[in-house]
């Protein structure tokens, strides 16, 4: 197989990222550039923002990524990137840069799906640590702040070939620990403040359900019948957020909700400490109990996906795939089932710009290469 050094960029949504990977394996660089702290007083992504954000930290960020891995504009040999799903503007700005570099020194240019690329971050994990050869088919649940997403992965050479046979009819995962920390005021993003407070609180303590989706969704319908023919797991996380609110209101935590927002407004950069210091046994409890729920949903409905297809290997990806106990779930009950899994280190589970150079590899063995017409796909699916 010949070697190939990618240089990947990636700006779908609130992180600026460029990485050099050679041959969808070794990693020479990975440079993220975050905006958390231009999103933050907001409580979430701001698109506007974020295409500005891109557009100041795209050039240095990608010049870093090159001196890191000590290459040059001139020494890689293509240019992967982000084309979709995402935040459109966000997209451009990765995708004219890239265009622009591809064109100015005359190397062949990538289109990544940036889905694509959270399974790739498994790849790059999992090549390092596994001494087998991977087992085909792969379930993929790719668990983002946009997607919660089932996919079937099949490989024929350097050929990828995915078929989702789930998603989530309203909000993603990520959105709802997003939402719910929001909503508690204990900052932004949600998901890895829950995950650290989680652990000081009791699981068990507050009963919440998540829907159990039977009928199919009428707005893929033909998807669903046609082109799948098969089951569908499908997720719903709208109703847990509005639980967590009623549960708020009824028992009264409002003020304590404001005196906390007040009191972490006044903070520079809050660390978990000074989160955990204001909230009581009750937010600990409902946080944790929150993030239980939510891990036995992903993990109940993604092995039951897993038993119906009867999987060889699971991959677990995107910014959520980060939490801890979901990985300890994951790992337990997949264990049970003699089903092996496997996540990216969690530098790798969160936007990044290396999953998409590794990605982008098969696609460059296959001379899979788009010209300068191409354009951002703010709903691509992956197929
Ligand atoms: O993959 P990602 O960086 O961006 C998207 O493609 O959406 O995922 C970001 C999402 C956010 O919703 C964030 O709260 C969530 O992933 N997240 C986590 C953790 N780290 C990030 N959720 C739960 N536990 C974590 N440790
Ligand atoms: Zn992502």
């Amino acid at each position: 197989m010949p070697d190939a050094t990618i240089l990947g960029i990636e700006s779908s949504c609130d992180e600026t990222g460029a990485a050099v990977v050679r041959s969808g394996e070794q990693i020479l660089s990975n440079v993220v550039a975050s905006q958390i702290a231009t999103h933050q007083p907001y409580g979430g992504v701001v698109p506007e923002l974020a295409s500005r954000e891109h557009l100041k930290a795209m050039v240095p960020v990608v010049r870093q990524a090159l001196v890191e891995a000590g290459q040059s504009y001139q020494s890689v040999d293509a240019i992967a990137v982000t084309q979709g799903p995402g935040l459109a503007g966000a997209l451009l700005v990765g995708i004219s840069y890239a265009k622009a570099l591809a064109f100015a020194l005359d190397k062949p240019l990538i289109a990544v799906n940036h889905l694509e690329g959270h399974i790739h971050a498994v790849l790059l994990e999992q090549r390092q640590n596994a001494s087998e050869e991977l087992e085909f088919p792969v379930l993929a649940l790719v668990v983002s702040g946009g997607h919660t997403h089932l996919y079937l992965a099949q490989r024929k050479e350097n050929l990828w070939a995915y078929r989702n046979i789930g998603h989530t009819r309203d909000d993603a995962a990520g959105e709802a620990f997003d939402k719910v920390a929001k909503l508690l005021g204990l900052g932004y993003p949600g998901g890895p403040i829950i995950d650290r407070l989680a652990p000081h609180g009791d699981p068990q303590a507050v009963k919440f359900q998540t829907s159990q989706i039977k009928h199919a969704d009428r707005r893929d319908h033909k998807h669903a019948r046609v082109e799948d023919g098969g089951a569908h797991f499908d997720f719903s996380y709208s109703g847990i957020k509005t639980a967590v609110l009623r549960y708020v209101e009824i028992q009264n935590l409002k003020p304590a909700i404001e005196a906390r927002r007040a009191a972490l407004a006044g903070v520079e950069k809050p660390t978990i400490e000074n989160v955990r210091g204001l909230c009581d046994r009750q937010t600990l409890n409902l946080v944790a109990s929150f993030q239980r729920t939510m891990v036995n949903d992903l993990v109940s409905k993604t092995l039951a996906a897993a038993r119906e297809y009867d999987v060889q290997t699971l991959f677990v990806s995107g910014g959520v795939a980060a939490n801890q106990e979901l990985r300890n779930a994951f790992e337990h009950e997949a264990g049970m089932q003699g089903l092996p899994v496997f996540f990216p280190a969690r530098a790798l589970s969160t936007d990044n710009a290396a999953m998409i150079a590794a990605a982008a590899f098969p696609k460059f063995l296959r001379q899979e290469f788009v010209g300068m017409d191409f354009s951002a796909e703010a709903g691509m699916a992956l197929r």
